[in-house]
């Protein structure tokens, strides 16, 4: 099928479908069985990242078994940083360590030489993926924002407050500015190179960008993001672009009109009512149900998703979670929502 016909594409070019396209965030992950086979046979996270063969087998194991509209390709958004050069590493049961940049001067370690190079398993991934995916699947190519790349390169991992990073920023904003510009640059090279491997849209992931004051939101998320679209726009002009700037609330308007983005993902918290008046009149609208109703499931997941239905599905929409999926996820839980969101 060409790309433009797919059910999530013509959502994407702000159609209201006939039916409508759904697909979760992190959706090859520890939920799923399969999954966790496939991990334990890999020489750690990084290694599934990076292995072709075990990268396209997890990204459709959740193809094959549940049936979405778009598959999203397995890696991780921290094979930036690790492609700038920058220590990267997966603790078991922890999570992800970096290296963590300290000062400006840290930053002249980094460069783009080996961009392409180092990410070339993405891309040979990718054009597998285009071969093997049922004719009617979409296929996304990700990365992370900026923001959202940066504050790991600074904190060295995940954080509770940023407060390493978002000083950084307030005492220091042009150097700060440099780091952001480095990822913008790499970002916008990884994403377009991904679509000439063969993702049909890209998803670009600001899942920390609810931590900042207005005026800071604007300069470390919103432009840089702004900037990369551009570019990917300048190169891909009709390649769909979803942004999801989570946790940003009242600046959800300000992002639908200004950052370029052909769709946005709602987070969580935000009211499918004010997102149909407020977003999806300029807008496709992607999200977002509360992961943590998935795992509950019963009467609280019926009712949510017919809210959900009812406020969104007259309007350009895709379905998907408010964040990604937990592991703890029942797969029949799972398999219901699929039920009600497609009739
Ligand atoms: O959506 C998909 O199925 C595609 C794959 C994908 C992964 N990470 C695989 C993964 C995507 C799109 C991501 C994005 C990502 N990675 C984000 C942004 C999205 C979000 O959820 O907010 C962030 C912040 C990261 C960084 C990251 N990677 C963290 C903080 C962790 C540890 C927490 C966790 O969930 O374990 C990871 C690891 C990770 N990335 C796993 C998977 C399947 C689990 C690794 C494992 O198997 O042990």
């Amino acid at each position: 099928m060409k790309t433009e016909n797919k059910l999530m594409i013509r959502a994407l070019k702000g159609e209201k479908t006939e039916r409508t396209p759904i697909w979760l965030m992190r959706q090859a992950g520890r939920f799923l069985p399969e999954y966790r086979k496939t991990r334990a046979s890999a020489n750690g996270f990084l290694d599934l990242c990076y292995t072709p063969d075990l990268a396209v087998e997890v990204t459709l194991q959740p193809i094959r078994r549940f049936g979405f509209d778009a598959s999203i390709m397995f890696s991780d958004i921290l094979v930036i940083p690790h492609a700038l050069g920058q220590k990267v590493w997966f603790e078991e049961g922890v999570g992800p360590k970096l290296e963590g940049l300290n000062s400006i001067e840290d930053l002249s370690n980094l460069n783009m030489d080996n961009l392409h190079e180092h990410l070339a398993p993405m891309y040979e991934t990718l054009g597998r993926l285009k071969e093997e995916l049922p004719k009617e699947t979409t296929l996304i190519g990700f990365a992370g924002a900026p923001w959202t790349v940066a504050s790991y390169m600074i904190e060295g991992g995940s954080s509770k407050d940023y407060a390493k990073a978002k000083t950084w920023a307030y005492s220091k904003p042009e150097e700060f500015d440099q780091i952001i510009n480095l990822v913008v640059e790499a970002t916008t090279k990884y994403l377009i190179k991904q679509i000439e491997s063969g993702a049909e849209t890209v998803q670009i992931f600001d899942s920390w960008a609810g931590v900042w004051p207005e005026f800071a939101l604007r300069r470390w998320c919103l432009e840089p993001c702004k900037q990369i679209i551009a570019g990917i726009k300048s190169v891909c002009p009709n390649v769909p672009v979803i942004l999801f700037p989570r946790g940003v609330g009242d600046s959800y308007p300000v992002f639908a009109k200004e950052s370029g983005a052909d769709a946005l993902g709602l987070d969580t918290t935000l009211s499918t009512s004010w997102a149909r008046d407020n977003i999806q009149s300029h807008v496709t609208v992607q999200g977002n149900l509360d992961p943590l109703v998935l795992v509950a499931g019963g009467d609280i997941l019926e009712k949510s998703i017919e809210t959900i239905m009812n406020d969104l599905s007259g309007g350009p929409f895709i379905f998907n979670l408010g964040h990604g999926i937990v592991p703890q996820t029942p797969i029949e839980n799972v398999e219901k929502m699929l039920k009600l969101v497609r009739g």
